[in-house]
């Protein structure tokens, strides 16, 4: 469909308003987000809105309103409480639950018997719904799945093409879409922090509960907050621990794969340094507001890069902070990688499980004799010494004693390489030919295929099971699996004989594995 660009002009407005009188899809700016408009009464216009953004349809939308007059249509009743937060936050970026009113379809409320509604302060936004003379539903203008877009630019990518009109305005001040507050049940209940803080709330109100949701991305409350949101493509992580731990964690993984950082602007120095890392700031780091403003658009900006994993800084919970902290934990997908026990970043091909909290779990061997351990994947840096050794040496031992066992192998951060020169003549001298050999990148389906991960080190183990904690019984450090304390120190870098040592331990090691599986 071809999608028309509007002004804030009086007559594009007007336009912009018969379009959704008529049952178009118009999207405006609001000082949120901007938001893709249809009339709220109209059920079929209101279904395109789902169609543009490609959002499932239980998932009920804001209905945005001129004045408080046009709440009337709406709310079936004024709970105690609203009265006052209408007169201190609107227009403004606070929406409120209210039972809803018979004539609202339940295509807008998502089959609930409560209505979202917002009094904008955005001008344009307000002449836009008051020349439409209807509540204008709206969710975010961003294709489903995608950051909200706070720039006319976001909106062009998302939308042009998919809606009938789309009016340019200026970047949205807050960034953040509006707070979310409940007001139908006995206690309010916070759904989604906002620029309307909750501590703005508390005033006011005095007891306000908060959503699990909004701390720490758990059982959805909101319909909303059970899809994946503001999720860019690259994975994000969250970093917890110090400057210098983290500069060290994004050291180590610039030049594995194409990395993006956000920082505040007291820190960006220490990371523009860092060579090959893309660093976007989120302003200083007093500036919840900045960060607001800036944090969608960053993502949006990281994506545009081409970076594969984004790190970001740790966020508080006061006031507007909490509202970037849902946004960027909810990006995360709850992944925080506590740098005091992680040192090196996790392997490629993550699976981006919602609400996943990234922690090592303790080994359990697996159950002994009910499952028959076939295949075994050994685990070092590179996969070009260690893992490539024990792989061939797992494999020679499990033949001389008739052991029906796999051996494969990998690395956590790996290319495609032959086995080292000192590996290959060190395994030679043990009659194996590892000539043929390329290393690999670890990835979650060689983790799921395997009955048994083996590591190098407590290291690996960790990275693994931090990335995989679901899979956490089945990796265990080579010399645990034996029995044995220890690691295997990486040869990498060494002389022969610092490889020849390595192969004898790995010889014993490895046969004591196969006893054990035996
Ligand atoms: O800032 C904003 O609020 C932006 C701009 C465009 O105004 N709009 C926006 O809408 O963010 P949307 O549809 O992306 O988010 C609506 C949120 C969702 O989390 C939804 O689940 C929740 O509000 N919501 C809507 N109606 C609800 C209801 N009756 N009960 C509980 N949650 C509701
Ligand atoms: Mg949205």
């Amino acid at each position: 469909m071809e999608t028309k660009i509007l002004s804030a002009d009086a007559a594009d407005l007007a336009e912009g308003g018969r379009l959704l009188r008529m049952g178009g899809t118009v999207a405006f700016p609001t000082e949120t987000v901007y938001g893709l408009g249809a009339n709220a009464f109209d059920e079929c216009a209101v279904k395109k809105i789902y169609a543009a953004k490609g959002r499932p349809s239980d998932n009920p939308l804001i209905v945005h309103i001129a004045d408080v007059k046009m709440l009337k249509t709406l709310a079936a009743e004024i709970p105690a409480g609203a009265r006052e937060l209408m007169d201190t936050f609107w227009p403004g970026p606070l929406t409120l639950i209210f039972p809803k009113a018979e004539e609202v379809p339940k295509s807008v409320t998502g089959g609930l018997d409560t209505v979202a509604v917002r009094c904008p302060a955005d001008v344009t936004a307000r002449q836009l719904i008051a020349e439409a003379g209807v509540p204008v539903a709206a969710p975010s203008a961003n294709l489903s799945g995608k950051p909200s877009p706070t720039t006319f630019r976001h909106v062009q990518e998302d939308m042009l093409g998919r809606v009938d009109a789309i009016v340019k305005g200026t970047d949205a001040p807050v960034g953040v879409e509006s707070t979310v507050l409940d007001l139908s049940g006995e206690v309010p209940v916070l759904l989604r922090p906002g620029a309307v803080t909750l501590e703005q709330l508390k005033k006011i109100l005095g007891e306000v509960e908060v959503a699990t949701a909004v701390r720490d991305g758990e059982v959805p409350k909101s319909p909303g907050l059970k899809y994946k949101h503001y999720a860019p493509k690259a994975d994000v992580y969250i970093l917890k621990g110090s400057l210098d731990a983290a500069a060290a964690f994004v050291k180590a993984a610039a030049g594995q794969r194409k990395i993006g950082m956000l920082v505040f602007d007291e820190f960006a120095e220490v990371f523009v340094r860092i060579p090959g890392l893309f660093v976007l700031s989120l302003g200083g780091q007093r500036n919840p507001s900045e960060a607001a403003h800036r944090l969608f658009s960053a993502l949006r900006e990281m994506d545009a890069a081409g970076v594969a994993v984004v790190y970001a800084p740790e966020i508080p919970e006061s006031g507007m902070w909490l509202a970037v902290r849902n946004r960027l934990y909810r990006a995360a997908a709850e992944r925080i990688l506590d740098l005091q026990t992680v040192s090196v970043p996790p392997f490629a091909d993550q699976t981006k499980e919602e609400g996943a909290e990234v922690t090592a779990e303790k080994y359990e061997a697996p159950a002994g004799g009910q499952e028959r351990i076939k295949k075994v994947l050994f685990v070092c840096t590179g996969n070009t010494c260690r893992s490539p050794m024990a792989e061939y040496l797992f494999r020679q031992k499990a033949e001389e004693k008739g052991i029906l066992a796999e051996a494969s192998s990998a690395g956590l951060y790996a290319g495609a390489s032959p086995i080292s020169v000192q590996a290959a003549q060190a395994l030679k001298e043990a009659g194996i030919d590892a000539g043929r050999h390329v290393s690999r990148q670890l990835t979650m389906e060689l983790v799921e295929e395997a009955d048994l991960v083996l590591t190098m080190t407590d290291q690996h183990k960790r990275m693994i099971c931090q990335a995989a904690p679901d899979m956490a019984c089945k990796v265990e450090t080579l010399a645990a699996y034996a029995g044995e304390a220890g690691e295997i120190p990486d040869p990498f870098g060494g002389d022969l004989a610092t490889y020849r040592v390595c192969r004898d331990r790995l010889a014993q090691l490895v046969g004591k594995v196969l006893e054990k599986i035996r």
